[in-house]
């Protein structure tokens, strides 16, 4: 199923596209064989191989896909287009891919903002895609050296991070993004609060 799901995949998305993901696809796998969750590697690499496959699509064709699939837009997905390609490429996975697991489905949703109550796989694949070998930014080294060691407080740096960027660059930020950080944040400060997502 895997090397049927590449083959499409990779018709989907541009050789710089289609390499980042191949580096997705192997870090999660390291990911998943450092943190020993019980998850099916298949699954991860299902994920991690879909996670981007709305995103060489044109805005207008994303959002006719958003309205093909009914997926009901926010003021903030519109506002952020750039994290439009996480729920449409869950739309095309489970639309056109005919993936029905919900935990890949959110993982490939929320690979751009995170979001409340990530799954581990979420988790996996957002930390994967933020600092896979390909990228190149300050601090870059750090946050892989804490996703080898804490995948929780990889996905927060992460978020950390992303947030930092966006503000110094006075950019619109999506609510998602805030409530999952809040999320994170709530649980690690007060153990066993129930932070509303
Ligand atoms: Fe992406
Ligand atoms: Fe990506």
């Amino acid at each position: 199923m895997i090397e049927g799901l590449k083959k499409e995949v990779k018709h989907l998305l541009s050789r710089e596209r289609w390499e980042h993901t191949q580096r997705v696809v192997e870090m999660a796998g390291q990911l998943l064989a450092n943190h020993r969750y019980p998850l099916d590697p298949q699954r991860v690499q299902t994920a991690a191989l879909l996670h981007d496959c709305a995103k060489d699509l044109s805005l207008s064709g994303q959002l006719k896909k958003a309205g093909d699939f009914g997926i009901v837009l926010t003021s903030s997905d519109l506002l952020c287009p750039q994290t439009l390609h996480g729920p449409v490429g869950a739309g095309m996975a489970r639309h056109m891919f005919g993936i029905v697991d919900r935990d890949i489905l959110q993982a490939i949703a929320l690979h751009t903002t995170g979001g409340p109550r990530m799954t581990a796989l979420a988790k996996i694949i957002f930390v994967a895609d933020y600092v896979e070998p390909g990228r190149h930014f300050l601090g870059v080294d750090k946050l892989r050296t804490l996703a080898e060691q804490n995948l929780d407080e990889a996905v927060l740096a992460c978020m950390n991070h992303s947030l930092a960027y966006l503000l110094r660059r006075g950019n619109l930020i999506h609510r998602r993004m805030i409530a999952a950080r809040n999320y994170l944040l709530a649980i690690k400060l007060y153990p066993g609060s129930r932070e509303e997502g």
